[in-house]
């Protein structure tokens, strides 16, 4: 396959989300690609001039960013076009039965509000590192945790995430970006 350009556009605040797309590069690089990340709300490159866009965003306060949305509206014909997927980055997905794209919440809100329905879609389990939050934030998770029945004692750093689904879903997304080339 000749090379391809990826556009990566994440939307996180303590670092997981951007370490979720590090964790996609290799497995996408691998099968040709040149991979480009861009963090939201920052300025991102024009989605048009990539072959490939793959967007994640990680939950906060029961909500993606504003900012994922507005991208979406703003590029939709570009999604629609070319290879996409869309995945999300929450801790309710550390729930076995809610770690699918058709059982969790927060996935099932984003495809009944975006008016982008990518062609793939995924969802991880995010990081829980209490000591990182500024404290504001730390208490505001404490309490959803709680709420949840989650961890929470302040000393708690977890990963949730399952990396081989990461992969896997690097994988696919790789195969359907070579498949649509073809
Ligand atoms: C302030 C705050 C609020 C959060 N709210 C939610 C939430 O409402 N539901 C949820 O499932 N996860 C929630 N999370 C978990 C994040 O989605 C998870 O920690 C993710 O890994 C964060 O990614 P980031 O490091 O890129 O910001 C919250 C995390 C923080 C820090």
């Amino acid at each position: 396959m000749s090379a391809r350009n990826v556009l990566v556009v994440y939307s996180g605040v303590y670092g997981h989300t951007h370490k979720v797309c590090e964790a996609m590069r290799p497995v996408l690089e691998r099968h040709g690609a040149q991979v480009t990340l861009s963090a939201l709300p920052d300025e991102t490159p024009d989605p048009a001039a990539f072959d490939a866009i793959l967007m994640g965003a990680a939950i906060r306060n029961g909500k993606h960013n504003p900012a994922v949305l507005e991208f979406i509206e703003r590029h939709r014909g570009v999604l629609e076009d070319k290879p996409s997927a869309f995945f999300s980055i929450n801790l309710v997905a550390r729930k076995p039965h809610k770690n699918t794209p058709e059982t969790n919440p927060y996935v099932k809100a984003f495809l009944q509000t975006s008016p982008w329905q990518p062609q793939q879609v995924g969802v991880f389990g995010g990081r829980l590192d209490y000591r990182r939050y500024r404290p504001f934030d730390r208490w505001v998770i404490r309490l959803i945790m709680w709420i949840n029945k989650g961890p929470t004692d302040l000393d708690t750093q977890v990963d949730f995430t399952d990396w081989d689904a990461v992969a896997r879903f690097a994988e696919d997304f790789a195969a359907r970006m070579e498949g649509q080339a073809a």
